[in-house]
């Protein structure tokens, strides 16, 4: 019974991180990168799935016209835009 819990805690935690990464994602890059990072007007080339490091580096200095993007969790919505597609 104790193993199914733990199971089941471990579960809610990842399922509500993921959930944390995918609202930072939507409030703080979706707008110029599209909902699931396709692009849009603003960033037309795609971002999904590109390595999660290239995304980090993205989000901590900037790129080109993009300015460095202050989120608590980087490497989390990093994972995120590299899982997308
Ligand atoms: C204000 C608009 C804006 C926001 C907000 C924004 N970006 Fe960007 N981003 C851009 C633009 C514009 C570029 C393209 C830079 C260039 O090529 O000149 C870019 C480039 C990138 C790249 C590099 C793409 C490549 O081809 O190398 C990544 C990765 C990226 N953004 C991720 C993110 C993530 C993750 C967030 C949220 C934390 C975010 N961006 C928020 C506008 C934005």
């Amino acid at each position: 019974m104790k193993r199914v819990v733990t199971a089941l805690f471990t579960f809610a935690v990842a399922a509500s991180a993921h959930a944390d990464v995918a609202a930072t994602y939507a409030s703080k890059c979706a707008a110029c990168h599209g909902k699931a990072g396709q692009g849009a007007k603003m960033a037309p080339k795609p971002i999904a799935g590109l390595p999660a490091a290239e995304v980090k580096k993205a989000i901590a200095e900037g790129k080109g016209k993009m300015k460095p993007v202050k989120i608590e969790d980087a490497d989390g919505v990093a994972a995120y835009v590299a899982g997308l597609k």
